[in-house]
Order: structure tokens, then sequence, then C-alpha cells
């Protein structure tokens, strides 16, 4: 946890004030957060939520929070393309990205005048950190000609070199939209098999890997079917071939949730980061939820006193040099484009 010192005049006490202004939330998620630990968490809880009024600035969660993040501080939530469409429709002054860099980056380049903030700057990824810009450069040398697909989960520099972005939940929809055989399709490598699987477009891929998904393995699958009867599996296409091959439903975290909700399923098991099964769990009491755990390193950094000193202290702020940020909205405009439906050229 970080250092209170910092932290102007707020008192973190458990009172009877704090117990009272949070009951709703924590009736909410008993289920997933022990009784014992809500003294830790509620004066953080109201103590944000106090402060984010006052600062005019909105939460944005991913659905790989914590749940006392998720359910407790956040005012949207969502996965990468759901966050970046709320990024666009918001009045706050401030917007605070609970999720990781790329997430928080992407938001600054679609409301380049509002302050974006991201609560730890350490909040990388697997994915973003496999590529550059030049190395983007030498495969458009390589493949003249040939557009290149870039999923969000990669830097504003990537992005720059990039003809449209996609996320998880429309890259099918975002390479067959080109109308054209071939694409470059950057960085992650399991994504791009997953959606060469689903069209006839050629993809020309790249070695990137999620440090997260790649851990699941296809025999886990076969284990939890054998333990658990009427066990539905649904996957995160960020996982290798073969896990996949093992699941009923693949998509991405807001598909997944989606498929909860559609699927009733008498049991499940989320192939993904372990605070989504929390998450979908307080909206789906009657299911039972298998959690294999799997942290992203990367999304836990964000916690609450984090939130906190962000929103007081108003740091870290996000930013992308103007010649670069330029060229890379546009290519995060055209996935949103691709999405509405318009006609996108590369
Ligand atoms: P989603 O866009 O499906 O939320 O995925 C983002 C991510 O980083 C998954 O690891
Ligand atoms: Fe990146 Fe994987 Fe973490 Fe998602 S789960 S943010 S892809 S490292």
């Amino acid at each position: 946890m970080s250092s209170l010192s910092s932290i102007p005049a707020v008192d973190l006490s458990y009172t009877p004030e704090v117990a009272r202004a949070t009951a709703g939330i924590y009736g909410r998620v008993r289920d997933v957060i022990p009784e014992i630990e809500w003294p830790v968490h509620a004066p953080y809880v109201d103590a944000i939520n106090r402060l984010k009024a006052e600062k005019n600035a909105v939460i944005l969660a991913h659905n790989y929070q914590t749940p006392e993040i998720f359910h407790g501080v956040a005012d949207l939530t969502g996965d990468s393309l759901a966050l970046a469409r709320m990024a666009t429709e918001t009045d706050a002054d401030v917007i605070i990205l609970c999720g990781v860099h790329f997430m928080a980056e992407t938001a600054k380049l679609l409301n380049p005048s509002k302050t974006v903030l991201i609560p730890d700057l350490r909040a990388g990824c697997s994915l973003a950190s496999s590529i550059t810009g030049a190395d983007v450069r030498l495969l458009k040398e390589r493949y003249p000609g040939v557009p290149v697909v870039t999923y969000v989960n990669t830097s504003a520099d990537v992005k720059a070199e990039t003809d449209v972005c996609c996320t998880s939940a429309n890259a099918v929809q975002v390479v067959e939209s080109l109308g054209v055989d071939r694409v470059i399709f950057l960085p992650d490598e399991y994504l791009g098999r997953y959606v060469a699987s689903q069209t006839e477009v050629e993809l020309i891929l790249w070695h990137g890997h999620c440090e997260v998904h790649e851990r699941f393995k296809p025999a886990d699958i076969r284990q939890f079917r054998s333990q658990y009867e009427d066990l539905q599996v649904l996957a995160h296409p960020e996982c290798p071939p073969d896990v996949l091959a093992e699941a009923d439903f693949v998509g991405s975290t807001s598909g997944m949730i989606q498929a909860v909700g559609l699927r009733k399923p008498k049991r499940v098991v989320m192939i993904t980061e372990c605070s989504m099964s929390d998450n979908v769990a307080v909206e789906h009491p009657e299911v039972q939820f298998i959690r294999p755990c799997n942290l992203c390193p990367h999304m836990k950094r964000i916690t609450l006193p984090k939130i906190l000193e962000s929103l007081q202290e108003l740091r870290y702020e996000v930013t992308v040099e103007p010649q670069i940020a330029e060229r890379a909205r546009a290519s995060v405009e055209r996935m949103l484009a691709v999405g509405r439906g318009e006609k996108v050229t590369s």
C-alpha cells in the first residue's frame, strides 16, 4: 500500500457514517468481499465517491478490476471497446482510467482536451510491450500495400503506424471491413489465429502473447469438465488455440459477461483473469463460478489508495506527443467508425 503521509487530510477511519454511506455497495458485493475486509475498503470507497463528484471526474474501470473498485467506485465499466466508446461520451473534466496504460492512452487520444489519469503509470501489458512503432514500419516495408490492423493493446506509437485498430470484441468485423485478401494483424498471435479461423482473409501475424492467458492449458479445462457436470466454458481469445478448442464460447470480456446472462448456465468457468468471475458473480448469484486464477499483475497495480491519491493530486496524467497522437487517433476512430457501420478504407 502506498504511504498515507502524502495524502492531504482525509479521515480514513471506518466510522458509523462511512458504514452507512457504503452499506448499499457492500450489500451487493458481500458474496465476493469478506465482511472482515470491508472496514478497510469502505473509507476509501466513500472518500473517492465524494471527491470524484467535487472534481467532476468519472471513473472508467475495466472488467478485470477488483470488486471493490468495479462495484465500489467505478461509474462505467466494460471491455476495451466499451471503455474507448465511453471515453468519447463523457462530459466529465477528468477521466480516471482504472485499467492498464494502453486503455488510458486510448481515452486520451479520443479526448485530447480532457485530463486523463491512471493511478499507477507502471500498469503495462505484455502485448503492448511486445512490439514498437519501428517493428511495424519494418513489417510495412516487407509487405508493401498490405493494411495493418492492430489490437488496441498497443502503444500510441504502434497505433500511429496502423490503418485501423480492433479489440477482441470486433476483430473479425474490422479485418473484413477492409475488403482485402490479406492484412498484417498485430501483435497478439493467438487472437490472430482465432480471427483467422473465423474469416477467409489471410492474416500475417506477430508473436506477441498475453502473459496471463498463455498460462491456461487444455488439460485444465478437461480437468474441470471431469470434476463438474453441466459446466459452460467461456474463454478469452487471447488464450492459445488448443485452449479455445476446448471452450463452449469464445469472446471478449464483455462478450463473456453477456454469455453468462444469455446462457444462464448452472456452472461456468471463465478462462481469463481472476477478478472477472468475482465481478460477474455479483450479478448472477444463482450461477456457480469455478474460479481458476491467473492474475494480471498490471491490472492489479490499481488499488483504492492509489485511486484516491490520483484524484487528490490529479496524477498520473497520460499524455501523447501531438505528432503521434493525430495518426494514432485516426486508427482508433476508424475502428469506432467500423462499429457504426461506416465504410473504412485503408
Ligand atoms: P477485452 O477487450 O476483452 O476486455 O480484453 C482486454 C484485455 O486486456 C484482455 O486481457
Ligand atoms: Fe495485457 Fe494480458 Fe493483462 Fe490484458 S490480461 S492487460 S492482455 S497482460
